[in-house]
């Protein structure tokens, strides 16, 4: 964590990064958006815009140990936001930095422990919505929270970085071992939670469980990245689809319902 920390207020390593990349489109269009200088002073009293703020291609590996730490310091969408944007305050600064990363505390345990939606979903639209278009965000967060619900979590990436000891921003060693891997067939944080306690016979209060959803918070931080970096590229093109159950379900009851959830997860096939 002190570790994150350090790096975040290196504004040495932003500026020769900015010098040595060029990124000079987003760099302009960040400082001209927010009126200030792009790592140096900040305006405390000018309103940020409404916008979309710039987006610079990001690296989803440094994403995923950089969420794994956060969950341990404030939850599963802090997390996922604060990867994202901090990683934006390091490689754009200017506005990210009067951004404040604690603001999607909220959203752990599925909002205020409610077991609603993911918070590493709630997290990462959050972070998608400030650097994307609202269509666009629908397109890639609808993207990313179905991937979510077919994917087994943890990923294998995820537990292999575990083995290997490589999640270097954690506070405290976390757990190494591979854990038992789940698909939630759901964007609720609830069944996500639940399938995996079933799984694995971890009850929610074990370490174990804890640790498994900071790995599904690189989980998604990675992901959510990949996409918003082929997004920045002009590649984009959203994949999921839902069930073909679904589908049928959805055939006549478009209307009567909304959302896109796998249906048979809570209502009886008829
Ligand atoms: C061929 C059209 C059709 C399909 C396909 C269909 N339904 Fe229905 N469903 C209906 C009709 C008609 C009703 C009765 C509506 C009413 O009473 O207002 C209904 C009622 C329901 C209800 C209301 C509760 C009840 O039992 O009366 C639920 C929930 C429901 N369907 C869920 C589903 C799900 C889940 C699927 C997919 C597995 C599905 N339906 C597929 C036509 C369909
Ligand atoms: C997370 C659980 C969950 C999922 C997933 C879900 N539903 Fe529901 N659905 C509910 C609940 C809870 C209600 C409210 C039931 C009530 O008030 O009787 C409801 C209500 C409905 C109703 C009205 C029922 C009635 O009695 O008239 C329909 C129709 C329906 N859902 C269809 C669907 C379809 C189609 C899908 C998939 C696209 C779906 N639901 C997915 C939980 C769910």
């Amino acid at each position: 964590m002190e570790e994150t920390q350090k790096m975040l207020e290196k504004d040495v390593s932003r500026r020769s990064f900015l010098k040595t990349t060029g990124i000079g489109l987003g760099v302009t269009a960040g400082a001209l958006l927010f009126g200030t200088g792009i790592a140096g002073a900040q305006t405390q009293d000018g309103v940020v815009t409404e916008s979309p703020l710039p987006y610079a291609e990001l690296d989803p590996e440094e994403a995923r140990l950089r969420a794994h730490a956060a969950y341990f310091r404030a939850g599963c969408s802090y997390a996922v936001f604060y990867a994202l944007v901090s990683m934006l305050r390091d490689k754009v600064g200017g506005p990210y930095n009067q951004i404040p990363l604690r603001m999607l505390g909220y959203g752990r345990g599925g909002a205020a422990s409610w077991g609603t939606l993911c918070g590493t979903l709630n997290g990462a639209g959050a972070a998608i919505n400030l650097v994307a278009s609202d269509a666009d965000t629908n397109k890639l967060l609808g993207d990313l929270i179905g991937w979510y619900t077919i994917t087994p979590f943890p990923s294998q990436e995820s537990n292999d970085v575990a083995v290997a000891q490589g999640y270097k921003y954690d506070a405290k060693a976390p757990i190494s071992a591979a854990l038992a891997t789940s698909v939630s067939n759901s964007p609720l944080c609830h069944a996500s939670v639940a399938a995996w306690i079933k799984k694995s016979g971890f009850k929610a209060s074990a370490p174990e469980r804890a640790e498994r959803c900071a790995r599904l918070c690189g989980d998604v931080a990675f992901k959510a990245i990949t996409m918003l970096n082929t997004w920045k590229a002009g590649t984009f093109a959203a994949t999921f689809k839902v069930s073909g159950e679904t589908a049928g379900c959805l055939s006549c009851h478009s209307d009567d319902q909304v959302g896109k959830m796998a249906c048979t997860s809570c209502h009886e096939p008829h």
